[in-house]
């Protein structure tokens, strides 16, 4: 097992009040560790903190907002030594093409990437103090692995993640010298209120608990990534290894079926 979760630590968690994150942190919770919850709908965080009030410290914040961000700071900062970060607030919007607007795209940019850049300036100076006492340090990235493939209507999203994701990667190159370890999280479909909107079929899906519990084990074992559900997961690299013009042509067929289904509920 990781030496960072062998024992309880502080956890900062965003995105905390649905979906993946409420049942991580849950999951968390049950395993001893004291939490940070961020997230925007208070009623949630409450009965989140209700549930183990010692384990528990809510940070209400928009993450994408540097002054909500920097009120958390101030409060991860108090808890220290603060070990790891889970930043796993996000937004999935689909693009209508036949009404195209960069809107979309924007709003999947601000508070995937943008978002979380914010929360990673919030909480580095925290994982650095406990590197300087000499403890393991890890920030935790929830990407997806829908980038992987060209998906219709996943033009904001799936280039929000595959953004985050480099980011994640640029910044587990830059940060291995001071021993903060980036992991970042690729889940296929998990079954959430975001899924729940999801009009098309969705293969492979799991529950968020399920999601939560693999999430866990990746971390215990220090996993630099973490993907699930294999077979989604591996099914999508090797559409994503094939040659473009292959590529695309499967992807405008699935784009294609997608819309006439859309047009004839319509
Ligand atoms: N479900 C899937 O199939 C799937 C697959 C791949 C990746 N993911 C990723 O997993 C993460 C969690 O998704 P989910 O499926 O659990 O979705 P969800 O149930 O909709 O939960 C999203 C969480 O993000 C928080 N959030 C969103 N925008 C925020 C903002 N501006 N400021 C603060 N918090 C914000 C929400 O909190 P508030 O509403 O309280 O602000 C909520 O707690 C996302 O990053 C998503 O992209 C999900």
């Amino acid at each position: 097992m990781s030496e960072l979760m062998s024992s309880p630590i502080k956890i900062w968690l965003t995105g905390a009040t649905s979906g993946i994150g409420y049942a991580l942190a849950q999951a968390l919770l049950d395993e001893g560790h004291h939490l940070v919850v961020t997230g925007r709908n208070q009623d949630a965080l409450d009965e989140l903190a209700s549930k183990a009030k010692d384990q528990v410290t809510t940070a209400p914040a928009d993450t994408t907002s540097r002054d909500d961000l920097a009120v958390v700071r101030g409060q991860l900062q108090q808890l220290e030594p603060l070990q790891l970060a889970i930043l796993n607030a996000g937004t999935c919007e689909y693009l209508d093409v036949a009404e195209y607007s960069s809107d979309v795209i924007e709003k999947n940019i601000v508070t995937n990437v943008i978002g979380t850049a914010r929360s990673v300036e919030a909480v580095l100076p925290s994982l650095r103090a406990a590197r300087a006492k000499g403890l393991p340090a890890r920030l935790v990235i929830v990407s997806s692995s829908a980038w992987w493939f060209p998906f219709g209507r996943a033009e904001g999203y799936g280039a929000s993640k595959a953004a985050l994701t480099y980011f994640a990667h640029s910044l587990r190159a830059d940060l291995a010298a001071e021993g903060i370890g980036v992991t970042v999280v690729s889940p296929g479909f998990v079954k959430t209120p975001l899924t729940d909107r999801n009009d098309f079929p969705m293969p492979f899906l799991i529950s968020a608990e399920d999601a939560a519990d693999r999430i866990v084990k990746g971390l215990k074992k220090d996993r630099a990534e973490i993907r699930f559900p294999k077979r989604f997961t591996w099914m999508l690299r090797c559409f994503g290894a094939l040659p473009q013009p292959l590529i695309d042509r499967m992807a405008a067929s699935m784009a294609g079926n997608q819309n006439r289904k859309q047009e004839e509920k319509e």
